[in-house]
C-alpha cells in the first residue's frame, strides 16, 4: 500500500515559554526536580476521570482559586481545552465586598457557610459576619450569602457552557460534566451546574490511589494527584531531569519541541 498524503487531527496548547520557565524555576527553588510540564486540566483528568467517561465523551471543569480550566474528551482523546479567568478568589472578594468583611473572614465564611444555590438554604438560618474598622459584628441571613455567591457561580458555568457550545462538542458529552478543584467543595455546586449546563454533573475526587488517601481524597487535590499519576504513567518518556542542559529556558524549549515530535 502506498500513500501520498498523511493527515492528523491534533490538539495543540500554546503558552509563553517564560511562564513555563518561571514555574520550573519556582519548583527548583523549593528543592524539587521538574520531570515534565503538564497542562493543569490534563493532570486533573488523570486523577478524576475514568477511561469509559473519556471514551463516551466528558467535560472536566476544574474550578480552582484563580481560574476555571476546561478539558473535553471524546473517543478516548482530549479534543478541547480552555481556561476561564474566574475562580474561587472571585467568590471570596464578592463576599468581602457584599458583606463588608475582611478578605480572610470572607474566605472562612465561604468555606463554612457558603452555598451556590440560594433556594437550598432555610430562610431562618443566620450567620455572624465580622465587620471592618473595629465595628460590631452583624448577624445576617445565610441566604444573603448565597444570593451573593449564586450569580457568580452561574456566570462561571454560563462561560463554561458557551465554551462547550463554541467548540461544537455539546451533543457528544454522553458522560456529562465532571466538576473538580477546591471551589467545587461549595455546597450546591453540582445542582447549579446541572441547571445551567443541562447535563448530568458529578463531583470528581482523585481515585485509583493508595497511601494517604483520606488526606488527598478531595477535589482540591485533583491536579496534584493527577500530576503524580501522570508522572508514574509516563516514566518511560524522556524527562527534563535527564537533560544535561542546565539552562531552564533551553529545557522548556526542548520539551516543547519534543511534544511536537511525539505528535508528528
Ligand atoms: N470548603 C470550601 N468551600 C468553597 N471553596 C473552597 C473550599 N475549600 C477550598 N475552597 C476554594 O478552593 C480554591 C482553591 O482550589 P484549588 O486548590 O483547586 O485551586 P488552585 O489549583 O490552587 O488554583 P488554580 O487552579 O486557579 O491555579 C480557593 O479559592 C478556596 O477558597
Ligand atoms: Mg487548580
Amino acid at each position: 500500500m502506498a500513500g501520498v498524503r498523511l493527515e492528523a487531527k491534533v490538539h495543540i496548547v500554546t503558552g509563553a515559554v517564560s511562564s513555563a520557565q518561571n514555574i520550573v524555576k519556582c519548583a527548583n527553588r523549593t528543592g524539587l526536580n521538574v520531570s515534565d510540564i503538564v497542562l493543569q486540566p490534563l493532570a486533573s483528568a488523570e486523577a478524576v476521570l475514568s477511561e469509559d467517561e473519556k471514551e463516551l465523551g466528558v467535560c472536566l471543569v476544574d474550578i480552582g482559586g484563580g481560574t476555571t480550566d476546561i478539558a473535553i474528551f471524546s473517543g478516548g482523546s482530549i479534543v478541547h481545552t480552555a481556561v476561564i479567568a474566574l475562580g474561587g478568589n472571585n467568590l471570596t472578594s464578592d463576599i468581602a465586598i457584599g458583606l463588608r468583611t475582611p478578605a480572610h473572614e470572607a474566605e472562612r465564611i465561604k468555606q463554612k457557610y457558603g452555598c451556590a444555590l440560594a433556594s437550598m438554604i432555610n430562610k431562618d438560618e443566620t450567620i455572624e459576619v465580622p465587620s471592618v474598622g473595629g465595628r460590631q459584628p452583624r448577624v445576617l441571613g445565610r441566604q444573603i450569602l448565597s444570593e451573593i455567591l449564586e450569580p457568580r457561580v452561574e456566570e462561571i458555568f454560563q462561560l463554561v457552557h458557551r465554551e462547550i457550545q463554541k467548540c461544537g462538542y455539546e451533543d457528544l458529552l454522553a458522560s456529562g460534566i465532571v466538576i473538580t478543584g477546591g471551589s467545587t467543595l461549595l455546597a450546591g455546586m453540582p445542582e447549579l451546574a446541572e441547571e445551567v449546563l443541562g447535563l448530568p454533573v458529578r463531583r470528581g475526587m482523585p481515585r485509583g490511589i493508595g497511601g494517604l488517601v483520606d488526606v488527598v481524597k478531595s477535589p482540591m487535590y485533583a491536579t496534584g494527584v493527577g500530576l503524580v499519576v501522570y508522572g508514574a504513567r509516563h516514566m518511560d518518556r524522556r524527562m527534563f531531569r535527564n537533560r544535561e542542559d542546565s539552562n531552564v529556558y533551553k529545557k522548556v524549549k526542548g520539551r516543547m519541541r519534543e511534544w511536537l515530535e511525539e505528535i508528528f
